[in-house]
């Protein structure tokens, strides 16, 4: 078949390459032209294992092609993705949309036969309605039909996500629409891919609600270990005994820092205001944004004791500070929010991330980026595993460290205390 991506990001860039390597013809569109150039030529703009070497196969092969020219990829295609960002809203909760409805607005201008358009762009319930009203405006109704297909990709495992997806949701009461997408995605469905038709709203709110709840999943395993350190309980031991409940399932129950990402924050707080439009109260959920935003203070306050309330002049290393591993993104990982307030205590930061340097701390005295882990946790005081690379799971701290007395503070939960205390390091853990 013949697609287009609007957008070539997180969502946009994979799905169009992961689509191509299923055989269809695929343009990915964005109107960045450095970012198109780069893509012609290999450079792939995110850090997603296995993307570079997919993306260059399916290029070479000619399925896939890269443009800025959005109109000819529309006339040339007869399913259309939007995939541009909805970020929060500046000020407030709400998904900013203005991007998904230029796009419904400069699709509209070439759509001159029947063809599909289809949010995959994680969009509020309704969304899908107004974009309608938009293509009206150009467009007879008989000639588009507007799909709800939300998509279900971690950062860095989005290939496998894509290939192996527990669910394809499709939103559309249309019946030759739906055909068409369950012909689309026939090959993923033929490996085992379960494939559910609703209604558009009913896809849109799917999304949402699975992030949401997961969400809530994590702040519940996350609260229980603040229970477990005061009671003398290790959190890894209820998550099993809880996750051997089929109907609770054992993924998404490892405690941590606060969840990050530019997906579970944003849904979170959109899905709130979402309710709060329809007059409907989502207590559950906003409590648990109220938790997540909560969780740093009390990890930071853990800091603060483990220190002996001395933060002035500590030298901290961080290893890792994305918002998980396998991936660049820093998008409201918990170390925005600790290193700055460390800072401000007076503590000097050194900090290791295998994905690179951050600019988001350029702004800060006293951090610096280590070029490996080794000069990364010299002469710390307290080393805090923040993200859960495997890089950091089989260190040697005592030699990494060269101070005696080194504290380890394990965020992540990844490294085996039994292993770190024989090595006379005092060591703490989440919910331990
Ligand atoms: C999420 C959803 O998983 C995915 O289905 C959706 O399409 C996009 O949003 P992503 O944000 O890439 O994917 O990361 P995910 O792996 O879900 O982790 C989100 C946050 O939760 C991270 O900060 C991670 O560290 C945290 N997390 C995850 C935990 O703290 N504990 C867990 O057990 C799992």
């Amino acid at each position: 078949m013949k697609l287009c991506m609007i957008g070539t990001g997180y969502v946009g860039l994979v799905s169009g390459v992961c689509f191509a390597d299923l055989g269809n013809e695929v343009i990915c569109v964005d109107k960045d032209l450095n970012k198109i150039k780069n893509l012609k030529r290999g450079i792939i703009p995110i850090y997603e294992p296995g993307l570079e070497e997919l993306t260059k196969k399916n290029f070479k092969s000619g399925r896939l092609k890269f443009t800025t020219n959005l109109s000819d990829a529309v006339k040339r295609s007869q399913i259309i993705f939007i995939c541009v960002g909805t970020p929060t809203k500046k000020n407030g909760n709400a998904a900013d949309l203005s991007q998904v409805f230029n796009v419904a607005k400069e699709v509209s201008y070439d759509i001159k036969n029947f063809k599909i358009l289809i949010t995959k762009s994680t969009v509020p319930v309704t969304t899908g309605d107004k974009i309608e009203k938009i293509l009206l405006k150009k467009v007879k109704k008989k000639n588009f039909s507007i799909v709800s297909n939300p998509e279900f990709l971690r950062e860095g495992e989005a290939i496998r996500d894509f290939n192996f997806p527990d669910r394809i949701v499709i939103g559309t009461s249309d019946k030759k629409s739906n055909k068409i997408m369950k012909s689309l995605y026939a090959p993923l469905i033929s490996k085992g891919a379960k494939y559910l038709n609703t209604s558009r709203r009913g896809a849109e709110l799917i999304k949402y609600a699975s992030n949401a709840f997961l969400a809530t999943k994590i702040s519940f395993i996350n609260e229980l270990a603040n229970l477990s350190e005061k009671i003398g309980v290790n959190i890894e031991d209820v998550s099993i005994g809880m996750g051997l409940d089929k109907r609770i399932g054992g993924r998404f129950l490892r405690a941590g820092p606060a969840y990050g990402g530019s997906c579970f924050p944003k849904d979170t707080r959109a899905i709130a205001d979402t309710a709060k439009l329809f007059k409907t109260d989502l207590s559950i959920i906003k409590s648990v944004i109220k938790s997540n935003k909560n969780r740093s203070v009390i990890l930071l306050k853990r800091v603060s004791k483990i220190l002996k309330n001395k933060i002035k002049n500590k030298k901290i290393t961080f290893l890792g500070v994305t918002f998980k591993a396998n991936t660049d993104d820093m998008r409201e990982s918990s170390s925005l929010t600790m290193i700055p307030y460390l800072l401000k205590k007076g503590a000097k930061i050194k900090y290791y991330d295998p994905s690179g340097y951050k600019k988001e701390f350029e702004k800060f005295k006293n951090v610096t980026f280590a070029k490996n882990i080794k000069s990364s946790c010299e002469g710390a005081d307290l080393i805090i595993i923040h993200t859960e690379w495997n890089d950091f799971k089989s260190l040697n701290f005592k030699s990494l460290s060269k101070k005696r007395n080194v504290i380890i503070y394990d965020m992540r939960n990844i490294l085996s205390p039994e292993k770190i205390k024989k090595d006379k390091i005092s060591y703490f853990a989440i919910g331990k």
